[in-house]
């Protein structure tokens, strides 16, 4: 039995040899509570929004190619601008830490009840404003920091940073692309790693690494192990039928099993037959 991470509407290939193997497969990223709630992929969410403002406020430095400014200023100098686009999970955490560094922080959301939330938790710390290709145009330029932390759920990030708005952006700032795991939201990001994670696109640096908390295994192993382990011991305890049974959550996880794709999305990415979990219950002993 496999509980990981899948992903496995990106990789025809896995997912075939998994169906092969027979296999049971529950994956981390479908784990979903019944208000939609994504409980195995918040952690690295919390985790990748702080290291994002911390990354921006690194680069900024001369030395590393950014325009030279403490992002929190000093009395008598004004702080630094950090644009984050997305205020979900990523954008919030972002915002604290850009927050906590002293930067004036602006979110741009398109939700409103995310915002009257945000404005409730940040306690009117922070600008919320409504998202929009003009509104991004605008914000951008004024931006020493741009964190890219958009999720449409399902689908590729929507490429609401246009090569022309990163071109308008000040020389020596920062786009940290969070969402390029899922494509990036910007028409200039590419997936970039952990031993070389930036390069520069007309005097922007960009910071695009993929599996940010990667970067902090000591943080990531423990607060992901938090989350997973009561799962963990449910499937221990009861088996993956029974604790399947138990928690509507955890069966929304269920991939693959006995050979058959039980997750729609997986199947329809990849042309295959979809089977409902309930069909193929009874599991065979795992
Ligand atoms: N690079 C990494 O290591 C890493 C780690 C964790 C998460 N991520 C990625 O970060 C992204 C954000 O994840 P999350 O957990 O915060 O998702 P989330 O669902 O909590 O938040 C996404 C937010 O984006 C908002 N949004 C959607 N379209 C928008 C638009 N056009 N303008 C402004 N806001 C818009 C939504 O309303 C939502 O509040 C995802 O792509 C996720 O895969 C990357």
């Amino acid at each position: 039995m496999l509980f990981t991470y899948l992903h496995l509407a990106a990789s025809d290939e896995l997912t075939r040899a998994l169906a092969e193997s027979g296999a049971a497969c529950v994956a981390y990223e479908t784990v979903e509570t019944d208000n939609h709630a994504l409980p195995l992929l918040a952690p690295m969410s919390e985790i990748a929004g702080r290291l994002a403002a911390q990354a921006g406020a690194y680069f900024l430095e001369k030395p590393l190619g950014g325009h030279g400014l403490l992002l929190g200023g000093v009395p008598g100098v004004a702080p630094g601008r950090v644009l984050v686009i997305g205020g979900g999970i990523v954008g919030y955490n972002a915002a604290v830490i850009a927050l906590g560094l002293g930067a004036n922080v602006t979110i741009l959301e398109r939700s409103i009840d995310r915002m009257r939330h945000l404005d409730e938790v940040l306690s009117g710390r922070v600008s919320l404003v409504m998202s929009s290709t003009l509104q991004i145009e605008e914000s951008i330029v004024e931006a020493d920091v741009v964190i890219g932390a958009v999720l449409i759920p399902g689908a590729v990030a929507p490429k609401l940073v246009t090569r022309e708005m990163v071109t308008a952006m000040k020389d020596g700032a920062v786009l940290c692309d969070v969402a390029i795991d899922q494509g990036g939201c910007a028409e200039t990001s590419h997936p970039t790693t952990h031993s070389e994670p930036v390069y520069v696109v007309d005097g922007v640096t960009h910071y695009c690494v993929a599996n940010m908390p990667g970067a902090v295994p000591i943080t990531s192993t423990k607060a992901l192990t938090n989350v997973t382990l009561p799962y963990v011991e449910a499937i221990a305890d009861h088996g993956l039928a029974e604790a399947v049974a138990l928690d509507p959550a955890l069966a929304r996880g269920v991939n693959v099993l006995d050979g058959r794709i039980t997750y729609e999305a997986v199947a329809d990415a990849h042309g295959l037959d979809f089977h409902p979990l309930q069909d193929v219950l009874p599991l065979s002993p795992v």
